[in-house]
């Protein structure tokens, strides 16, 4: 079961326990983490962005096309940043670190 651990824009860090295949959105959701995820993963809205810890963003999947032209429009991008709606994870993402962004642009209101 991997453990991911979400750091809140104030520095907080908050460790929860994903089920394997849970996505990071999925997980955050379970444990009130706030991240919004208003299109619920039809990549239609980006309130589901994170920051991935530098050591674990070349662990993940690359991102699809789809998902690069929706992170374009996100609040606080950097080159690490993912949609949380798009990111599965296992056991092999195990420790994985998440920042929260500061903000988020809702592109559904
Ligand atoms: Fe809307 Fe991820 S929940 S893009």
């Amino acid at each position: 079961m991997p453990i991911i651990t979400f750091i809140e824009p104030d520095g907080r860090r908050r460790e929860c326990d994903a089920a394997d295949g849970e996505t990071i959105l999925d997980v955050g959701q379970r444990f009130g983490i706030d991240l919004e995820g208003s299109c619920e993963g039809c990549m239609a809205c980006s309130t589901c962005h994170v920051i991935v810890g530098e050591d674990w963003f070349s662990k993940l999947e690359v991102a699809s096309e789809e998902e690069d032209d929706m992170l374009d429009m996100a609040y606080d991008l950097t080159k690490t940043s993912r949609l949380g709606c798009q990111v599965v994870l296992n056991d092999g993402l195990d420790g994985i670190v998440v920042n929260l962004p500061s903000a988020h642009h809702n592109l559904m209101d």
